[in-house]
């Protein structure tokens, strides 16, 4: 029997003391000179390239942004249609949506949780431009030659959602660099954190010249005495707060993704030995998952909303589940395009039997232990297994 309790977050950013004496020392310097888009937004980009092993990396305020912007610099827009995941957060489909093109959602799988390359090829139309993966918690699908030869042959551009996937990588090629661009963001509980931030990579000489533009909302920089615009873009700059902590969380980043595959090494070899109906993410192994969260499938008789709450109630241990209902089921959707259950019959069932274990880079051995030992005392007593 667990006797006492420990705190555990779901997530949480993890700044070392050190760098928070190094942030804090760089502030008076930001105050008395420039706040936004200044020096540090460009270092923040070349850590983000030296990081993905890019050619380019241009910095927004958000990952939404960085997904929009691609979207536009692109030419996607009106009569188009992009190839989106159930599984992924509603920033994916929207920007879709406001590019004017139509987002056609294409179903998982089971072990990956990622794009299913046959339901994408079903889906493929003459308008169809682009497809979005989403290395969905910050697995590179093992169907990725599936999906780049899908888009090859179809002309398609392949857009990588890698908010989740700082430091990931497969056959020793880093997320951002799998596709015509890659967007990742810095959001809070990222796997490196700049409050609010994203970066678009890409290797493409024109695509990045258009995104430069949109950086700053789609002016001509060609021109220099004046603010001349050629597109029609917004405001997505970056301030020098959010890139001075993401340089900081840069230099951190092996040792945040080495953190977070020493806790999933533990749960897998926990689980696999106590628990084996209870089934995480297949890791293949040329890839290395950058571990945002770490999934596991559970079987159809669990519940887990009743699984969350006994081990809330038990232990204090916080188990979630990300984006739920799938992303085409949510009521806009439905009303935009009339989609109802039985569209994405794998997507419609998976995602509502699986669930998220604690993942952080300030777990420690002992904490991911102590998850596994709670998680499995109290599922074994719920369940009777
Ligand atoms: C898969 C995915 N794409 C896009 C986004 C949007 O990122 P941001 O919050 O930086 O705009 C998120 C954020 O949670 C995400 O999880």
């Amino acid at each position: 029997m667990i006797e006492t309790r420990r705190k555990i977050n779901s997530a949480q950013h993890y700044f070392a003391p050190e760098d928070i004496d190094y942030i804090t020392a760089q502030v008076p310097e930001i105050l008395r000179t420039r706040l936004t888009q200044g020096q540090r937004v460009k270092a923040f980009e070349a850590a983000a390239r030296a990081a993905i092993g890019s050619r380019y990396a241009v910095a927004a305020n958000t990952c939404t942004s960085a997904l929009e912007m691609t979207m536009r610099a692109l030419g996607i827009g009106p009569g188009d249609e992009v190839i989106v995941p159930p599984q992924t957060f509603i920033a994916t489909a929207f920007a879709v949506v406001h590019s004017g093109a139509t987002p056609i959602f294409a179903d998982i799988r089971k072990e990956t949780h990622c794009l299913d390359p046959e339901d994408v090829a079903r889906r493929i139309t003459p308008n169809t431009k682009a497809v979005i993966l989403v290395h969905m918690a910050g697995l590179i699908t093992p169907d990725l030659p599936a999906l780049q030869d899908l888009c090859r042959r179809h002309s398609l551009a392949l857009i990588e959602d890698a908010a989740h996937a700082h430091g990931a990588s497969k056959g020793g090629k880093m997320a951002g660099t799998l596709g015509t661009a890659g967007c990742f963001s810095y959001y809070a509980t990222k796997v490196i954190a700049a409050g609010e931030g994203g970066i678009i990579s890409t290797d493409d000489d024109a695509l990045h010249e258009t995104l430069r533009s949109y950086q700053w909302r789609g002016q001509d920089l060609s021109v220099k005495d004046e603010e001349v615009f050629i597109y029609a873009g917004r405001n997505v700059r970056m301030t020098e707060f959010s890139a001075l902590c993401g340089i900081v969380q840069y230099q951190r980043l092996e040792e945040f993704v080495a953190r977070r595959n020493r806790v999933a090494e533990i749960y897998t070899a926990r689980l696999r030995e106590a628990l084996p109906e209870v089934v995480p993410v297949a890791v293949p192994e040329d890839t290395r998952h950058s571990y945002w969260k770490y999934i596991v499938n559970l079987p159809e008789r669990v519940s887990r909303r009743e699984l969350q709450r006994h081990m809330k109630a038990r232990y204090d241990l916080p188990i979630n589940w990300s984006y739920y209902p799938p992303v085409h089921l949510m009521p806009v959707f439905r009303t935009l395009y009339g989609f109802t259950e039985g569209h994405l019959p794998v997507a419609e069932q998976v995602l509502q039997h699986n669930v998220n274990l604690p993942m952080h880079a300030a777990l420690s051995d002992d904490d991911a232990e102590y998850v596994m030992d709670t998680f499995i005392e109290g599922y074994k007593a719920l369940l009777g297994t």
